[in-house]
């Protein structure tokens, strides 16, 4: 786990014995705020996205979780979520046995880089970079769920980008990241969403390949031209997936597979390699802005960039 900060962290501000208020448990809608900052995250469109699913799932199956948003919509009472990213995985399973503990590590990590979250006086820019510095060398050294926590809130619009040698290398953001008693309430309404799930940290395949006959699994993955360095997707394969949800179908597992319409490249990519009638339904489930393009063309105006998100189904719908 991280080392312990310099600075002393202010108390808890959630009771965490005390069940949340109803309007924040599963079936009380999908949480306003995310509580992790995350590129690429389906927050916007999760409410869209879920309500394409079929009512009669036996088991939720997310093998690109994230940000767990559109899991989170769903709130599903029985569910396997899994992601490759190890630090990410341990960072939903402490949401769910110690949450208590995931707010001391932001509310300690705001601290060490931001100060005191009541002071009258911000830290200037330059010292809140060299405290995003400090602990992204610290997550490099060793990668842990409490320092990505507030690397993810801090970074330049979520970007969880990786080098070549897998270190972290996303710039600090110029916004204040939330604070820590706002971050407390997120947790608090987000957490009873994803409490019927199991996280796991493996390969989508692993995942994939457990499903059984009425389940449904959802796809977001990352699309190899555009983001080959996001995540860490390095090794990630659009025809291995396909191959994946060929299996699952043959199964009668239900799958959805979700499309960002920004990535031009990738959706034209995805159009070679995806076998026609293997998906028996497209569905357009939104409009916004990608925040990949926001990223990739940082400073330059976005109003071309209104985009649809698609969301193809293996099942034919009424
Ligand atoms: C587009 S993001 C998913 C976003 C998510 N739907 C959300 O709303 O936050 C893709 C995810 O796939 C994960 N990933 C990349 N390669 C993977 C692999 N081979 N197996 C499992 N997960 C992988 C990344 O770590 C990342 O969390």
């Amino acid at each position: 786990m991280a080392n312990s900060t310099q600075r002393k962290a202010p108390a808890a501000q959630v009771d965490w014995l005390q069940p949340p208020p109803a309007s924040t448990t599963a079936a009380g809608g999908l949480p306003k705020g995310q509580l992790l900052k995350w590129i690429g995250s389906k927050h916007r469109f999760a409410k869209a996205i879920s309500q394409r699913f079929p009512s009669d799932i036996q088991r939720y199956w997310e093998p690109f979780v994230g940000s767990a948003s559109v899991l989170a919509a769903l709130a599903p009472q029985r569910a396997t979520a899994s992601d490759v990213l190890a630090p990410l995985v341990e960072f939903w399973q402490t949401v769910q046995s110690d949450p208590g503990l995931v707010e001391r590590w932001y509310t300690e990590r705001w601290a060490e880089v931001l100060g005191d979250p009541d002071a009258a006086h911000r830290v200037p820019q330059e010292v809140k970079v060299q405290g995003y510095l400090q602990v992204r060398s610290r997550y490099n050294a060793q990668p842990n769920p409490a320092d990505l926590l507030f690397l993810l809130r801090a970074s330049y619009g979520g970007v969880v980008r990786f080098n070549s040698s897998g270190g972290m290398n996303t710039p600090c953001g110029i916004h204040r990241p939330i604070p820590p008693l706002e971050f407390a309430h997120r947790l608090r309404q987000w957490r009873p969403r994803v409490l019927g799930t199991t996280f796991e940290n493996s390969d989508f395949e692993t995942t994939i390949d457990r499903a059984t006959r009425g389940d449904l699994v959802y796809c977001d993955p990352p699309y190899s031209d555009s983001e080959s360095t996001l995540y860490g997707a390095q090794g990630f394969q659009l025809a291995r997936l396909m191959a994946a949800i060929e299996r699952a179908k043959e199964r009668r597992v239900r799958v959805a597979l979700s499309i960002d319409g920004s990535k031009r490249s990738g959706a034209h990519q995805i159009a070679l390699e995806i076998r026609p009638g293997l998906f028996e339904t497209v569905a357009a489930v939104d409009v916004g802005r990608s925040m990949l393009r926001r990223f990739q063309l940082a400073g330059q105006t976005l109003e071309s960039e209104v985009v649809a998100d698609r969301l193809l189904l293996t099942w034919p719908e009424n």
